[in-house]
């Protein structure tokens, strides 16, 4: 299917009047350059009982409806993603919707094509390269003596698999600095922040082997990662540790890595009042954590089938 129509993926209930809002924003940004937007839950809300399970299954239906005759998705993560847009990213995936994002003033097709795994390091590097914070040659010169660039992303969730921190430490990076675009943080914090957040996951993983049934239903060994924890020193707080060994970050940049796992960080689940702190403090913590999330389950999301 080829045609102008953009669906609007964004959250509704919960803060409904913010909610309405952001999705008016976005229904206009897509006007703007040249789409058919399509956002149910600026009408639908209006004649559905968003009370009545049957009346909002009733809705969510006919918005699948509409998501099935669109071209692109244009999704709305300002504010998380919520289940609801979870499961219509899914959708729209799966019939091979486009998704788009802002990018210089305007909208632009996400970038999809599949790299290899040198080249994600060699775009890593470079990335790195240009960052003008005195270190940075020394921490590359550090990331090679380590297992960086071959290192899975984690066991099972996401990236399980040779090279995986890498590409996702690179997803990341293209997420923030699409989000941050024309915003005040310059060049140096970003590809900082985004490309080296997940540090914490160096010297980290472990080959082994796991018993699983093949098709036949016989048990056998089969390759997989486990865990072997030699600095426990945290998670976000362990890559401030990593990085600063090297370069010296701002505040702001400890605190968006230090946060980037928002709620799923152990601290937080522990009781710790330091995420709303962080997030008062610096929006980059925010979307730093988002990017993280959607280079997770939209970029890596084959990985995590
Ligand atoms: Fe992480
Ligand atoms: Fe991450």
């Amino acid at each position: 299917m080829d045609n102008k129509l953009v669906y609007i993926c964004s959250p509704y209930r919960g803060e409904v009047e913010r909610n309405l809002e952001y999705a008016r924003e976005l229904t206009r940004k897509a006007l703007d350059c040249g789409f058919v937007p399509v956002t149910p839950h600026l009408y639908l809300t209006q004649v559905v009982n968003e009370d009545d399970p049957a009346e909002r299954d009733k809705g969510m239906a006919a918005g699948r409806s509409l998501l099935a005759q669109c071209s692109y998705i244009l999704i709305g993560s300002k504010y998380g993603l919520s289940e609801g847009m979870l499961g219509e990213i899914d959708l729209a995936l799966e019939l091979g919707l486009k998704e788009l994002a802002p990018e210089a003033g305007g909208l632009e097709v996400v970038y999809t094509q599949e790299r290899t795994l040198p080249e994600v390091k060699a775009a890593f590097i470079s990335a790195m390269q240009k960052v003008q914070r005195p270190g940075v040659a020394s921490l590359l010169a550090w990331l090679e003596k380590t297992d960086f660039y071959t290192a899975p992303a984690s066991t099972k969730y996401h990236g399980a698999k040779e090279g995986g921190l890498v590409v996702h430490s690179f997803n990341v990076f293209e997420r923030l600095r699409r989000k941050t675009s024309g915003a005040a943080w310059d060049y140096d914090t970003i590809a900082i922040v985004a490309l080296l957040h997940d540090l914490c996951k160096i010297d980290y993983y472990k080959k082994g082997t796991r018993n699983q049934k093949d098709e036949n239903g016989k048990w056998q060994q089969v390759p997989c990662y486990t865990i072997e924890e030699r600095f426990p020193a945290g998670h976000g707080e362990k890559s401030v540790m990593l990085i600063m060994r090297h370069i010296q970050l701002t505040d702001e940049e400890i605190v968006a890595i230090d946060w980037h796992m928002g709620p799923f960080d152990e601290r937080f689940q522990g009781g710790s009042r330091g995420l709303n702190n962080a997030w008062a403090k610096t929006p980059l913590a925010l979307l730093v954590h988002i990017a993280d999330l959607e280079a997770t389950y939209l970029d890596e999301r084959e990985a995590n089938r």
